[in-house]
């Protein structure tokens, strides 16, 4: 599939304007405030109590923070962090070889947590809760059971799909929280920032454009951000204005609420082929031919969140916002729904 310029996942070209404007303190992360406030609290009380932090799991749909807040939660707590993802370890040998480079109250971060092997999991229970290292070496009748002691420290979890993580793994968790898609004033401030740290001039007008189309997530945000930019300056502009962000954006084929062609499709396809909905995952997938996977992570949180889609126990279902949005009249629709019932 061709990369989705509003897809919340890291694209190709996303990783240096990542690192450059991502927040390095907690003071400078806008928006999340019940869970900033939380990690606030319990970062300071393990300081006071000289305890490493519980172990956190961060959760949500791509691009709202997780990475970034798992760096702050080390920085602020003055250790530092060790990174690998959940598919990254497949062998026991691996998870082994991160936490030997370990040390006292170091952050452990593992992305997509939820991918990791199921007997990788079992060996991270005991070295969640009681800090030792179980795993069998050697093998054929030759194989002997070692235990090492590893220093106290904080796993942070990160994971778009908390469901899909099993209940013992998400029991070891003493800390868990949720980030949310962000306000537009939110979005609209973390634009401000990345301007500044860009010295990119953006006036207030197309700021709060642009953050109003940016799907709840700083990263499309950003994404947008860099795109528009060259726009105002391929126009000889010294700053970013409403004009050249509504051009750049119609350009880029994002609509006034941010949805692209694949969101169009998705609704168009229940409205057209379903008669509104509701279908279930599998046909609507197979219908549009995406993942379910790709439709459950990154293509619906959004269209849910904002009321576009339902979820109901027999499958999808357009709202009428939805026809709205796509400019079909709603009364056909209720009309073909009514006579399916
Ligand atoms: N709360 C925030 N405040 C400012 N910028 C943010 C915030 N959350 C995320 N970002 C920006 O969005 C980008 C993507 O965030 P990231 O932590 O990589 O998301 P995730 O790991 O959830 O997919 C980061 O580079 C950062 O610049
Ligand atoms: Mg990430």
């Amino acid at each position: 599939m061709e990369e989705r310029i509003v897809s919340g996942e890291q694209l190709s070209d996303d990783g240096v304007i990542d690192n450059t404007i991502r927040p390095e303190i907690l003071d400078e992360y806008i928006g999340q405030s019940e869970v900033k406030e939380n990690i606030r609290v319990f970062i300071e009380a393990s300081k006071i109590r000289n305890e490493v932090l519980d172990h956190v799991l961060l959760y949500g749909p791509p691009g709202l923070g997780k990475t970034t807040l798992a760096y702050i939660i080390a920085r602020e707590l003055g250790v530092n962090i060790k990174t690998a993802s959940g598919p990254s370890i497949e062998k026991s040998g691996d998870l082994a070889a991160i936490l030997s480079t370990i040390e006292q109250g170091d952050v452990l971060f593992i992305d997509e947590i939820h991918r990791m092997p199921r007997f990788i999991e079992e060996i991270l229970y005991p070295a969640m809760e009681d800090f030792t290292l179980d795993i069998i070496i050697g093998g054929d009748g030759n194989s002997r059971n070692i235990k090492i002691d590893l220093p106290p420290f904080t796993l942070v979890g990160a994971t778009t799909r908390a469901g899909d993580l099993s209940a013992p793994l998400r029991d070891r968790f003493g800390i868990i929280s949720k980030l949310k898609f962000y306000t537009v004033e939110e979005l609209t401030e973390i634009i401000k920032r990345t301007s500044r740290v860009l010295d990119m001039p953006i006036e207030n007008d197309a700021a709060k454009e642009l953050a109003s189309r940016s799907r709840g997530t700083p990263r499309i945000a950003n994404r947008l951000f860099k795109r528009v930019r060259d726009f105002a300056l391929v126009d000889g502009k010294e700053s970013i204005d409403l004009e050249v962000m509504n051009k750049a954006l119609d350009r880029l084929k994002v609509d006034k609420s941010g949805l692209d062609e694949t969101d169009h499709q998705l609704l168009k396809a229940i409205i057209e082929r379903f008669n509104g909905g509701p279908v279930g995952i599998e046909a609507l997938a197979s219908s549009i031919g995406e993942e379910v996977s790709t439709i459950e992570d990154v293509i619906e949180p959004y269209l849910l969140q904002e009321g576009y889609l339902k979820r109901t126990s027999r499958g999808r279902m357009v709202t009428e916002k939805a026809y709205k949005q796509l400019n079909i009249n709603y009364q056909s629709g209720l009309f073909n729904l009514n006579l399916d019932e």
